[in-house]
């Protein structure tokens, strides 16, 4: 087998990374028997696997390896006085504006608009949802909108602006997208986007609760217990996994945006008159390289940093970690220097004081935080597609065909190693394998499969991102107990021995 085109990207990558995702395993709509729930995903046999090997790579990365940051496992449902102190109550909204007619929300920074001017006279509005071109989406409506009305003279170039940015007489003039008729959007209004639920037998007001938008407040609630019962001294760090849930008014990119989500944060306390830059720069550095440490191309990591205007009052600095995604660069990780503003508030909501006695100076203060915050889901989108390729091969009879490969890291691949029979109907190969397969699976994640051609058997692997095959051969069983190793991204072969091949595993699966 040889390779005979580059490995490259398809044109429509995610919609072939959506593809795979469904036809392999990785992920489904949830409910989809019932027609979906939009926002929501299932993961399914594979998609399982690669989540818990992200999630442990981080887990052992940021946790286990180190010696400054510990764990905690906060439960999803908190008082609902956290919420209110940290702010969510109040403030966890995204600017929201109704379709009347069509009963279609939108994000008011997602909806865009523009006039159409002629000869410098506003004519009339166009709106787009936004995509990779917006802007050009809206000169292109605004053209059809002059050619549709016959309007004759020079029409200037579209100047777009979001929803949240609508005079108060230009919103019944604006088009909505799902109609194309002015007269039926709504002004924006804050919609908060915390799920509801309520706890107990009651109903009423007093049982509202909510399921958590962020891990993060679990940590800064349970600060002083771990300060209290841990053997934790500054600086150090205080991380979670797990489920968060928002009511995303429009979840989209497949799981790159959903209502349920998994997230993995932590929170890095620093004395007060500590260098807060030193360790923002610090995290912000680590997540980057650990993002390459599971297989992420440098090419497509960069930094945003926002802008100071655009800050709340209280942070310092929030530096996000940008992926190329197949629609766009978009944030991948978050790292926020947030001041002491989230142990202050729960400190002044609760009544206990959330400070540390400094030894040195005799003094209490509230310690101040670094939050790197990432969304799991985010990174699975992220391996999918930066691992996906298709290439032509050539067969051992020269025939020419189409490899889909994903090209995930050892580390994080759902199966490390698949073991192969070269072939089926000999029973002395299918034992040999056999017991080399149960060896492998007590420590790794292998895969057996003796049915079909060799060739065949390969490129389902290929597609499932398993780094390596091994095949059981007559050399094996006859002469030195080699087997031969496959690597899924040369192809090439080469013979080892069982203990090369756990050495191997043992290096490149940590
Ligand atoms: N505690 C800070 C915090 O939650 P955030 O920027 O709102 O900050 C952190 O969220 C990360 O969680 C984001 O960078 C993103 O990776 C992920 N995330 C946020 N909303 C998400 C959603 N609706 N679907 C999937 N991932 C999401």
């Amino acid at each position: 087998m040889s390779l005979m085109s580059t490995p490259s990207a398809p044109e429509n990558l995610m919609e072939a990374v959506v593809s795979l995702a469904k036809r392999r395993g990785f992920v489904f709509p949830s409910s989809e028997i019932y027609g979906g729930i939009n926002g929501f995903f299932d993961y399914g046999p594979l998609g399982v696997e690669l989540k818990k090997n992200i999630r442990d790579c981080w887990w052992n990365d940021m946790v286990r390896r180190r010696d400054d940051v510990v764990g905690v496992e906060t439960s999803i449902i908190m008082h609902p006085k956290v919420w209110e102190a940290s702010g969510h109550v109040a403030g966890f909204t995204d600017p929201l504006v109704d379709c009347k007619t069509s009963k279609q929300r939108y994000r008011a920074d997602q909806l865009f608009f523009a006039a159409v001017i002629v000869d410098g006279r506003t004519v009339g509005y166009v709106s787009a949802l936004e995509s990779d071109n917006t802007a050009g989406d809206l000169q292109a409506a605004a053209e059809s909108f002059k050619r549709k009305k016959a309007i004759q003279g020079q029409l200037a170039p579209v100047v777009a602006k979001d929803m949240t940015e609508a005079q108060p007489d230009e919103i019944p003039l604006i088009p909505s997208p799902a109609t194309g008729e002015p007269g039926s959007l709504t002004p924006p209004r804050a919609f908060n986007m915390m799920f509801e639920t309520h706890v107990g037998a009651m109903r009423d007001a007093s049982a509202i609760a909510y399921l958590r938008p962020e891990t993060a407040q679990g940590m800064f609630v349970d600060f002083k217990a771990v300060v209290d019962t841990g053997r934790v001294k500054l600086p150090f760090g205080i991380a979670q996994t797990g489920k968060s849930f928002r009511n995303e008014i429009t979840p989209r990119n497949f799981i790159f945006r959903s209502r349920e989500f998994e997230q993995m944060e932590m929170e890095f306390f620093i004395h007060e008159d500590d260098d807060w830059a030193k360790w923002h720069r610090y995290w912000i550095d680590w997540c980057k390289d650990w993002l390459k440490s599971i297989g992420l191309p440098d090419s497509h990591l960069s930094e945003y940093d926002h802008l100071k205007e655009k800050l709340a009052f209280y942070s310092k600095g929030t530096t996000d970690i940008m992926f190329k995604y197949p629609f766009g660069v978009q944030e991948l990780w978050g790292i926020a220097a947030r001041g002491n503003y989230d142990l202050t508030q729960h400190a002044n909501a609760s009544g206990k004081p959330q400070d540390i006695f400094d030894e040195a100076t005799k003094k209490k203060f509230v310690p101040h935080v670094i939050e790197p915050a990432v969304g799991l889901d985010r990174i699975f989108l992220a391996v999918l597609c930066a691992g996906y390729a298709e290439e032509e091969v050539k067969d051992d009879k020269g025939n020419v065909e189409k490899r889909t490969v994903l090209r995930l890291s050892p580390r994080i691949a759902p199966v490390k190693v698949a073991v192969l029979p070269l072939l089926k109907n000999k029973p002395e190969l299918v034992a040999r394998a056999q017991a080399l397969y149960a060896k492998i699976k007590r420590k790794y994640a292998a895969f057996y499969d003796e049915a079909g051609a060799i060739g065949r058997r390969y490129r389902r692997q290929d597609e499932i991102g398993t780094p390596w095959c091994v095949t059981i051969d007559f050399e094996t069983i006859e002469k030195d107990g080699t087997v031969t190793l496959r690597d899924r991204d040369s192809m090439q072969q080469k013979r080892i021995t069982e203990a090369e091949l756990f050495a191997l595993l043992d290096e490149q699966v940590f």
